[in-house]
Protein backbone atom coordinates (compact mmCIF):
# COMPACT_ATOMS: atom_id res chain seq x y z
CA UNK A 1 0.00 0.00 0.00
CA UNK A 2 0.99 3.73 -0.42
CA UNK A 3 2.38 5.90 2.15
CA UNK A 4 0.43 9.44 2.78
CA UNK A 5 0.99 11.97 5.09
CA UNK A 6 -1.78 14.31 6.44
CA UNK A 7 -0.46 17.21 8.12
CA UNK A 8 -2.95 19.21 10.11
CA UNK A 9 -2.73 21.09 13.53
CA UNK A 10 -6.71 20.16 14.29
CA UNK A 11 -6.42 16.30 15.17
CA UNK A 12 -10.04 16.14 14.11
CA UNK A 13 -9.43 16.63 10.77
CA UNK A 14 -6.44 14.78 11.19
CA UNK A 15 -8.69 11.66 11.75
CA UNK A 16 -11.15 12.21 9.36
CA UNK A 17 -8.97 12.39 6.94
CA UNK A 18 -7.57 9.18 7.94
CA UNK A 19 -10.73 7.65 7.86
CA UNK A 20 -11.42 8.94 4.51
CA UNK A 21 -8.13 7.57 2.96
CA UNK A 22 -6.87 4.33 5.17
CA UNK A 23 -8.91 1.46 3.27
CA UNK A 24 -6.60 2.32 0.09
CA UNK A 25 -3.77 3.86 1.91
CA UNK A 26 -0.96 3.96 4.22
CA UNK A 27 -1.99 7.31 6.49
CA UNK A 28 0.47 8.64 8.86
CA UNK A 29 -0.04 12.14 10.26
CA UNK A 30 1.62 15.00 11.44
CA UNK A 31 0.31 17.88 13.87
CA UNK A 32 2.52 20.40 12.30
CA UNK A 33 4.75 22.32 9.80
CA UNK A 34 8.17 21.59 11.58
CA UNK A 35 6.69 17.49 12.23
CA UNK A 36 6.09 16.81 8.48
CA UNK A 37 9.34 18.43 7.66
CA UNK A 38 11.48 16.38 9.80
CA UNK A 39 8.86 13.26 8.38
CA UNK A 40 9.89 14.41 4.85
CA UNK A 41 13.16 14.75 5.34
CA UNK A 42 13.68 11.31 6.55
CA UNK A 43 11.84 9.24 3.74
CA UNK A 44 10.15 12.10 1.10
CA UNK A 45 10.94 9.23 -1.41
CA UNK A 46 8.59 6.86 -0.18
CA UNK A 47 6.21 8.89 0.05
CA UNK A 48 3.20 8.84 -2.19
CA UNK A 49 1.33 12.58 -1.39
CA UNK A 50 1.08 14.98 1.21
CA UNK A 51 -2.34 16.03 2.39
CA UNK A 52 -1.39 19.76 4.06
CA UNK A 53 -3.44 22.34 5.69
CA UNK A 54 -2.24 26.28 5.44
CA UNK A 55 -3.30 27.65 8.45
CA UNK A 56 -1.05 26.24 11.60
CA UNK A 57 0.69 28.03 14.20
CA UNK A 58 4.48 27.84 13.72
CA UNK A 59 5.80 26.81 10.60
CA UNK A 60 2.45 26.78 8.40
CA UNK A 61 1.71 25.36 5.11
CA UNK A 62 3.09 28.06 2.99
CA UNK A 63 6.34 27.88 4.51
CA UNK A 64 6.36 23.94 4.79
CA UNK A 65 5.40 24.42 0.17
CA UNK A 66 8.54 27.07 0.33
CA UNK A 67 10.88 24.40 2.13
CA UNK A 68 9.87 21.54 0.04
CA UNK A 69 10.45 23.91 -3.20
CA UNK A 70 14.18 24.35 -2.10
CA UNK A 71 14.89 20.97 -1.58
CA UNK A 72 13.20 20.00 -4.58
CA UNK A 73 10.91 17.82 -2.89
CA UNK A 74 8.39 19.30 -4.47
CA UNK A 75 8.79 17.94 -7.82
CA UNK A 76 9.07 13.92 -6.02
CA UNK A 77 5.89 14.22 -3.85
CA UNK A 78 2.28 15.74 -5.03
CA UNK A 79 1.12 18.12 -2.30
CA UNK A 80 -2.69 18.65 -1.97
CA UNK A 81 -3.75 21.64 -0.06
CA UNK A 82 -6.84 21.03 2.48
CA UNK A 83 -7.46 24.83 3.58
CA UNK A 84 -10.58 26.55 4.61
CA UNK A 85 -8.66 29.61 2.89
CA UNK A 86 -10.87 30.79 0.07
CA UNK A 87 -8.86 33.72 -1.14
CA UNK A 88 -7.85 32.84 -4.69
CA UNK A 89 -4.64 34.49 -4.06
CA UNK A 90 -3.59 32.07 -1.63
CA UNK A 91 -5.21 29.56 -3.87
CA UNK A 92 -2.71 30.63 -6.75
CA UNK A 93 0.10 30.96 -5.08
CA UNK A 94 -0.02 27.31 -3.58
CA UNK A 95 -0.46 26.40 -7.48
CA UNK A 96 1.99 28.36 -8.38
CA UNK A 97 4.92 27.43 -6.04
CA UNK A 98 4.17 23.91 -7.52
CA UNK A 99 1.25 22.13 -5.47
CA UNK A 100 -0.84 20.03 -7.11
CA UNK A 101 -4.25 20.43 -6.18
CA UNK A 102 -6.28 22.38 -3.34
CA UNK A 103 -9.61 21.28 -2.01
CA UNK A 104 -11.61 23.55 0.43
CA UNK A 105 -12.29 22.33 3.51
CA UNK A 106 -15.66 21.52 4.69
CA UNK A 107 -14.51 18.33 2.27
CA UNK A 108 -16.65 15.75 0.56
CA UNK A 109 -14.91 12.09 1.19
CA UNK A 110 -15.45 10.73 -1.89
CA UNK A 111 -14.03 13.85 -3.70
CA UNK A 112 -11.23 13.65 -1.18
CA UNK A 113 -10.73 9.77 -2.15
CA UNK A 114 -10.60 10.78 -6.05
CA UNK A 115 -8.11 13.92 -5.90
CA UNK A 116 -5.70 11.94 -4.24
CA UNK A 117 -6.01 9.26 -6.18
CA UNK A 118 -6.03 11.47 -9.14
CA UNK A 119 -3.28 13.30 -8.31
CA UNK A 120 -1.22 10.65 -7.09
CA UNK A 121 -1.62 8.94 -10.94
CA UNK A 122 -0.66 11.87 -12.18
CA UNK A 123 2.24 12.57 -10.50
CA UNK A 124 3.48 8.97 -10.85
CA UNK A 125 2.91 9.73 -14.96
CA UNK A 126 4.63 12.77 -14.95
CA UNK A 127 7.28 11.44 -13.12
CA UNK A 128 7.44 7.76 -15.34
CA UNK A 129 7.93 10.40 -18.55
CA UNK A 130 10.60 12.45 -17.07
CA UNK A 131 12.84 9.28 -16.17
CA UNK A 132 11.81 8.23 -20.01
CA UNK A 133 13.86 11.41 -21.11
CA UNK A 134 16.38 11.78 -18.69
CA UNK A 135 17.23 7.58 -19.69
CA UNK A 136 17.33 9.08 -23.35
CA UNK A 137 18.96 12.23 -23.42
CA UNK A 138 21.75 10.00 -21.23
CA UNK A 139 21.60 7.15 -24.05
CA UNK A 140 22.23 10.09 -26.48
CA UNK A 141 25.18 11.78 -24.17
CA UNK A 142 26.72 8.13 -24.64
CA UNK A 143 25.98 7.58 -28.27
CA UNK A 144 27.86 10.70 -28.75
CA UNK A 145 30.69 10.19 -26.77
CA UNK A 146 30.98 7.17 -28.34
CA UNK A 147 30.93 8.98 -31.74
CA UNK A 148 33.58 11.74 -30.48
CA UNK A 149 35.65 9.08 -29.30
CA UNK A 150 35.24 7.54 -33.00
CA UNK A 151 36.54 11.37 -34.25
CA UNK A 152 39.09 11.41 -31.54
CA UNK A 153 40.70 8.27 -32.68
CA UNK A 154 40.40 9.14 -36.64
CA UNK A 155 42.29 12.72 -35.68
CA UNK A 156 45.05 10.86 -35.02
CA UNK A 157 45.38 8.24 -37.65
CA UNK A 158 47.55 8.93 -40.25
CA UNK A 159 45.19 10.05 -43.39
CA UNK A 160 43.67 13.13 -41.47
CA UNK A 161 46.87 13.95 -40.74
CA UNK A 162 48.20 14.09 -43.92
CA UNK A 163 44.80 16.36 -44.41
CA UNK A 164 45.89 18.51 -41.99
CA UNK A 165 49.02 19.37 -43.67
CA UNK A 166 47.55 20.01 -46.67
CA UNK A 167 45.68 22.67 -45.09
CA UNK A 168 48.48 23.96 -43.39
CA UNK A 169 50.08 24.22 -47.06
CA UNK A 170 47.26 26.28 -48.70
CA UNK A 171 47.37 28.37 -45.61
CA UNK A 172 51.54 28.80 -46.57
CA UNK A 173 50.65 29.09 -50.05
CA UNK A 174 47.92 31.78 -49.52
CA UNK A 175 50.26 33.76 -46.98
CA UNK A 176 53.06 33.80 -49.48
CA UNK A 177 50.72 34.97 -52.07
CA UNK A 178 49.47 38.06 -49.57
CA UNK A 179 53.30 38.76 -48.74
CA UNK A 180 53.96 39.18 -52.21
CA UNK A 181 51.13 41.37 -52.90
CA UNK A 182 52.58 43.49 -50.37
CA UNK A 183 55.80 43.54 -51.30
CA UNK A 184 54.63 44.63 -55.04
CA UNK A 185 52.73 47.20 -53.50
CA UNK A 186 54.66 48.64 -51.29
CA UNK A 187 57.55 49.10 -53.49
CA UNK A 188 55.24 50.59 -55.96
CA UNK A 189 53.03 52.54 -54.06
CA UNK A 190 54.91 53.25 -50.78
CA UNK A 191 52.19 51.69 -48.65
CA UNK A 192 50.94 48.38 -47.40
CA UNK A 193 47.89 47.10 -48.59
CA UNK A 194 47.02 45.57 -45.67
CA UNK A 195 48.24 45.35 -41.57
CA UNK A 196 48.17 42.17 -40.44
CA UNK A 197 47.75 38.59 -41.20
CA UNK A 198 46.06 35.82 -38.81
CA UNK A 199 45.47 32.74 -39.91
CA UNK A 200 44.36 29.27 -38.50
CA UNK A 201 43.61 25.60 -38.62
CA UNK A 202 40.27 24.41 -37.43
CA UNK A 203 40.53 21.91 -34.11
CA UNK A 204 39.30 18.39 -35.28
CA UNK A 205 36.99 19.06 -32.10
CA UNK A 206 35.70 22.03 -34.14
CA UNK A 207 35.87 20.28 -37.23
CA UNK A 208 33.89 17.62 -35.38
CA UNK A 209 30.96 19.73 -34.39
CA UNK A 210 30.62 21.41 -37.73
CA UNK A 211 29.99 18.67 -39.37
CA UNK A 212 27.76 16.70 -36.71
CA UNK A 213 25.92 20.31 -37.06
CA UNK A 214 25.34 20.06 -40.67
CA UNK A 215 24.49 16.07 -39.99
CA UNK A 216 27.54 14.24 -41.52
CA UNK A 217 29.52 12.12 -40.22
CA UNK A 218 33.27 12.58 -39.23
CA UNK A 219 34.81 11.40 -42.64
CA UNK A 220 38.44 12.60 -44.58
CA UNK A 221 35.69 13.08 -47.34
CA UNK A 222 33.12 14.93 -45.52
CA UNK A 223 35.36 17.02 -44.67
CA UNK A 224 37.03 17.96 -47.59
CA UNK A 225 32.97 18.08 -49.26
CA UNK A 226 31.39 20.16 -46.30
CA UNK A 227 33.83 22.03 -44.54
CA UNK A 228 34.99 24.83 -46.28
CA UNK A 229 37.02 26.65 -43.15
CA UNK A 230 39.42 24.25 -42.11
CA UNK A 231 42.28 26.17 -43.35
CA UNK A 232 41.45 29.83 -42.52
CA UNK A 233 43.27 32.94 -43.46
CA UNK A 234 42.49 36.76 -41.67
CA UNK A 235 43.79 39.79 -43.72
CA UNK A 236 43.57 42.88 -41.49
CA UNK A 237 43.44 45.80 -44.29
CA UNK A 238 43.66 49.54 -42.75
CA UNK A 239 40.77 50.75 -45.33
CA UNK A 240 38.10 49.48 -47.27
CA UNK A 241 38.88 49.91 -50.47
CA UNK A 242 42.40 47.77 -49.46
CA UNK A 243 39.86 45.10 -48.91
CA UNK A 244 38.64 44.91 -52.63
CA UNK A 245 41.73 45.94 -54.17
CA UNK A 246 43.53 42.94 -51.93
CA UNK A 247 40.92 40.48 -53.05
CA UNK A 248 40.69 41.27 -56.76
CA UNK A 249 44.52 41.04 -56.88
CA UNK A 250 44.48 37.79 -55.44
CA UNK A 251 41.16 36.19 -57.24
CA UNK A 252 42.54 37.31 -60.22
CA UNK A 253 45.61 35.04 -60.17
CA UNK A 254 45.35 32.16 -62.83
CA UNK A 255 45.54 29.50 -60.27
CA UNK A 256 43.09 30.42 -57.67
CA UNK A 257 39.51 29.04 -58.08
CA UNK A 258 37.03 31.25 -56.35
CA UNK A 259 34.11 28.95 -54.94
CA UNK A 260 32.16 31.24 -53.36
CA UNK A 261 31.76 35.35 -52.11
CA UNK A 262 30.12 36.54 -48.84
CA UNK A 263 30.33 40.25 -48.95
CA UNK A 264 29.18 41.41 -45.63
CA UNK A 265 30.48 44.89 -46.47
CA UNK A 266 28.11 45.47 -48.88
CA UNK A 267 25.22 43.38 -46.74
CA UNK A 268 25.96 43.31 -43.29
CA UNK A 269 24.89 40.75 -41.11
CA UNK A 270 21.88 42.13 -39.33
CA UNK A 271 24.07 42.09 -36.28
CA UNK A 272 25.99 44.89 -37.82
CA UNK A 273 29.06 42.27 -39.03
CA UNK A 274 31.58 43.10 -41.56
CA UNK A 275 33.94 41.68 -43.70
CA UNK A 276 34.40 39.94 -46.98
CA UNK A 277 34.43 35.81 -47.08
CA UNK A 278 35.83 34.23 -49.63
CA UNK A 279 36.04 30.48 -49.95
CA UNK A 280 38.75 29.59 -52.60
CA UNK A 281 40.38 26.56 -54.11
CA UNK A 282 43.90 26.65 -54.12
CA UNK A 283 46.79 24.23 -55.74
CA UNK A 284 49.38 23.24 -53.42
CA UNK A 285 52.63 21.09 -54.79
CA UNK A 286 53.26 17.79 -52.84
CA UNK A 287 55.59 15.43 -53.78
CA UNK A 288 53.94 13.39 -56.67
CA UNK A 289 50.74 15.49 -57.41
CA UNK A 290 49.14 18.82 -57.65
CA UNK A 291 46.09 19.05 -55.30
CA UNK A 292 43.59 21.48 -55.02
CA UNK A 293 42.88 22.46 -51.56
CA UNK A 294 39.62 24.66 -49.74
CA UNK A 295 40.91 27.98 -47.98
CA UNK A 296 38.69 30.24 -45.72
CA UNK A 297 39.58 34.35 -46.56
CA UNK A 298 38.68 36.79 -44.38
CA UNK A 299 39.13 40.60 -45.41
CA UNK A 300 37.85 43.00 -42.55
CA UNK A 301 39.66 46.71 -41.74
CA UNK A 302 41.60 47.25 -38.50
CA UNK A 303 38.50 48.40 -36.86
CA UNK A 304 35.62 45.66 -38.05
CA UNK A 305 38.33 43.15 -36.37
CA UNK A 306 38.39 45.04 -33.45
CA UNK A 307 34.58 44.83 -33.80
CA UNK A 308 34.28 41.21 -34.02
CA UNK A 309 36.36 39.89 -31.71
CA UNK A 310 34.05 41.76 -29.05
CA UNK A 311 31.25 40.41 -30.53
CA UNK A 312 32.80 37.11 -30.82
CA UNK A 313 33.34 37.26 -27.03
CA UNK A 314 29.47 37.47 -26.33
CA UNK A 315 28.21 34.72 -28.13
CA UNK A 316 30.65 32.61 -26.43
CA UNK A 317 29.95 33.80 -23.25
CA UNK A 318 26.53 32.45 -21.62
CA UNK A 319 26.26 34.42 -18.22
CA UNK A 320 26.22 37.63 -19.04
CA UNK A 321 23.05 39.70 -18.51
CA UNK A 322 21.08 42.38 -20.61
CA UNK A 323 22.37 40.65 -23.89
CA UNK A 324 19.59 42.48 -25.66
CA UNK A 325 20.92 45.76 -24.44
CA UNK A 326 24.72 44.85 -25.66
CA UNK A 327 23.85 43.51 -28.91
CA UNK A 328 21.79 46.99 -29.84
CA UNK A 329 25.06 49.12 -28.71
CA UNK A 330 27.38 46.81 -30.58
CA UNK A 331 25.14 47.46 -33.80
CA UNK A 332 25.48 50.98 -33.48
CA UNK A 333 29.39 50.39 -32.28
CA UNK A 334 29.22 49.12 -35.87
CA UNK A 335 27.47 51.42 -37.89
CA UNK A 336 30.08 53.99 -36.50
CA UNK A 337 32.86 51.92 -37.49
CA UNK A 338 31.45 51.95 -40.63
CA UNK A 339 31.40 56.26 -40.56
CA UNK A 340 34.86 55.84 -39.96
CA UNK A 341 36.45 53.70 -42.04
CA UNK A 342 35.02 55.84 -44.95
CA UNK A 343 36.54 59.03 -43.25
CA UNK A 344 39.60 58.06 -42.62
CA UNK A 345 39.77 56.59 -46.51
CA UNK A 346 38.72 59.74 -47.10
CA UNK A 347 41.34 61.48 -45.39
CA UNK A 348 43.92 59.57 -46.68
CA UNK A 349 43.21 60.09 -50.15
CA UNK A 350 43.27 64.12 -49.31
CA UNK A 351 46.62 63.29 -47.68
CA UNK A 352 48.06 61.15 -50.79
CA UNK A 353 46.82 63.19 -53.57
CA UNK A 354 46.24 61.76 -56.52
CA UNK A 355 49.45 62.94 -58.03
CA UNK A 356 51.13 60.64 -55.00
CA UNK A 357 49.29 57.83 -55.81
CA UNK A 358 50.67 56.98 -59.32
CA UNK A 359 53.63 54.18 -59.26
CA UNK A 360 56.88 55.04 -59.11
CA UNK A 361 58.28 52.91 -61.58
CA UNK A 362 55.26 52.50 -64.25
CA UNK A 363 54.70 49.10 -65.30
CA UNK A 364 53.24 47.46 -68.16
CA UNK A 365 49.65 46.18 -67.68
CA UNK A 366 49.35 45.95 -64.13
CA UNK A 367 49.25 49.84 -62.96
CA UNK A 368 45.65 50.34 -63.97
CA UNK A 369 43.94 48.00 -61.80
CA UNK A 370 45.69 49.21 -58.64
CA UNK A 371 44.07 52.86 -59.54
CA UNK A 372 40.85 51.20 -59.25
CA UNK A 373 38.62 53.28 -57.96
CA UNK A 374 35.92 51.05 -55.91
P1 LIG B 1 30.35 29.32 -39.85
O1 LIG B 1 29.62 28.01 -39.78
O2 LIG B 1 30.42 30.04 -38.53
O3 LIG B 1 31.71 29.18 -40.49
O4 LIG B 1 29.45 30.27 -40.79
P2 LIG B 1 29.04 30.12 -42.31
O5 LIG B 1 29.52 28.83 -42.88
O6 LIG B 1 27.60 30.47 -42.45
O7 LIG B 1 29.91 31.24 -43.02
P3 LIG B 1 30.04 32.79 -42.76
O8 LIG B 1 30.78 33.29 -43.95
O9 LIG B 1 28.74 33.45 -42.43
O10 LIG B 1 30.98 32.88 -41.48
C1 LIG B 1 32.28 32.37 -41.50
C2 LIG B 1 33.09 32.93 -40.35
O11 LIG B 1 33.01 34.34 -40.30
C3 LIG B 1 32.67 32.49 -38.98
O12 LIG B 1 33.19 31.25 -38.63
C4 LIG B 1 33.26 33.62 -38.13
O13 LIG B 1 34.68 33.47 -38.00
C5 LIG B 1 33.02 34.82 -38.99
N1 LIG B 1 31.69 35.41 -38.69
C6 LIG B 1 30.59 35.29 -39.42
N2 LIG B 1 29.57 35.96 -38.86
C7 LIG B 1 30.05 36.55 -37.76
C8 LIG B 1 29.48 37.40 -36.75
O14 LIG B 1 28.31 37.72 -36.76
N3 LIG B 1 30.31 37.81 -35.75
C9 LIG B 1 31.62 37.47 -35.70
N4 LIG B 1 32.35 37.93 -34.68
N5 LIG B 1 32.19 36.67 -36.62
C10 LIG B 1 31.42 36.21 -37.63
MG1 LIG C 1 33.80 29.18 -39.69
Amino acid sequence: MQRILVVDDAEINRELLRKILEDDYIVETAAGGEQALHRLQREHAGMSALLLDLHMPGTDGFAVITEMKERDWISRVPVLIISSEHSVEAENKCLEMGVSDFIHKPFESSVVKNRVKNAIELFAYKRQLEQKVEEQAEALKKQSQIIQMQAERLSKAKPFNRLMMEYRSVIMEVETKLKVLNAVFSEEYKRNPFESIKSRLKTPDSIYKKLEKKGYSFTIENIQKYVADVAGVRVICSFPDDIYRLAELLTKQDDIILLKKKDYIETPKSNGYRSLHLILSVPIFLADEKKYVKVEVQFRTIAMDFWASLEHKLKYKKDIDNTDEIELRLKACADSIEALDYQMQEIRDRIDRPGDYSPLHEQEGSAGSFHAKE
